[in-house]
């Protein structure tokens, strides 16, 4: 049995095989209709979320399975004390395959160590967000033609933003990519992802002001800054309108830089530039769906 918890669980190949999936059940939505009828997906999401939590339900929906779950911590057992591992014991007998989303670092993989179904991380604190991952490395593929040489700008909340590792860590499996790290000093990458980087041997740099390397980006990933993540309130209204990518800067960009954000959006990117032919970020969490309607097909070990 396969868990997902890290974008590197599955090799490069298995991830190519995953996106033509995707791509397929995207162009066939017909075919795939029935694929999962008789079986259901639990969310247990001890987290808010709008887009991943409805967009597994979405996907689980499309492949004609159900979905049971819960939303909110405080609504499940885990408000009167019970453990993820028993939590998860439970859920293995009530539904064939669960997403989970936890605001403590780790705790979807203690659910797998327990679980007799497969988990999907669906997000844990800020540490990892596979499946937005898998959201954005599809809609790169799709939409740019390929997962190698490029320069992609990072841009915001590096620090705590976990699609942000993710992303870094799953294109780092790529040749030639060159990442430029944009935040202000507060927000750095962590160092444990440079280092990561320069083991490899991959170039980054990291910088401050998005204006000035603008016009170098094959494609920029805004991210916004994560509130619920930051210790004192000060801090973070200092730092929450850092950067508002608008039609202006929009100018320094290269004519097909394609704009990501894993979304929600707050102040990061301003409403005009939803109209500029290089926002991918509506399309991007549509991807969101096939790719999770590929994982979890991949994942029950279904074949259509
Ligand atoms: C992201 C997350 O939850 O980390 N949202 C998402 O799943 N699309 C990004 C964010 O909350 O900023």
């Amino acid at each position: 049995m396969r868990h997902l918890m890290n974008p590197l669980d599955f090799n490069v190949e298995e991830l190519d095989r995953l996106f033509d999936l995707a791509n397929d059940i995207e162009r066939n939505p017909a075919k795939y209709a029935h694929a999962c009828d008789g079986r259901i997906l639990a969310t247990c999401f001890y987290e808010p979320s709008t887009r991943t939590r409805l967009s597994f339900e979405s996907a689980m929906t499309r492949l004609g399975g159900r979905v049971i779950g819960f939303s909110d911590a405080n609504s499940s057992s885990a408000a009167k004390g019970e453990s993820v591992s028993d939590t998860i014991r439970i859920i293995s007998s009530y539904a064939d395959i669960c997403a989970m989303r936890h605001p403590k670092e780790g705790a979807p993989m203690v659910a797998a160590s327990r679980s007799l179904i497969p988990v999907i991380n669906a997000g844990d604190g800020g540490h990892q967000h596979p499946t937005q991952t898998l959201t954005d490395l599809l809609t790169i593929r799709t939409m740019f033609g390929r997962l190698d040489s490029f320069t992609i700008g990072l841009c915001g909340d590096l620090k705590f933003g976990r699609t942000v590792h993710s992303l870094v860590n799953a294109l780092s499996r790529y040749k030639n990519i060159h990442f430029i790290f944009i935040s202000p000093e507060e927000l750095r990458i962590p160092d444990y992802v440079t280092d990561m980087l320069k083991e490899k041997h991959i170039t980054y740099e990291e910088v401050i002001r998005l204006e000035d390397v603008m016009p170098m980006l094959d494609m920029l990933y805004m991210t916004r800054v994560q509130k619920e993540r930051f210790f004192n309130e000060e801090d973070y209204v200092r730092l929450k309108d850092f950067y508002i990518l608008d039609p202006l800067k929009m100018m320094l960009a290269k004519k097909d830089m394609l704009i990501l954000h894993p979304l929600p959006r707050v102040n990061e990117i301003a409403v005009e530039v939803d109209d500029d032919p290089r926002a991918a970020y509506f399309k991007q969490a549509r991807y969101g769906v096939f790719v999770r309607m590929a994982l979890i097909l991949t994942l029950l070990e279904i074949e259509v």
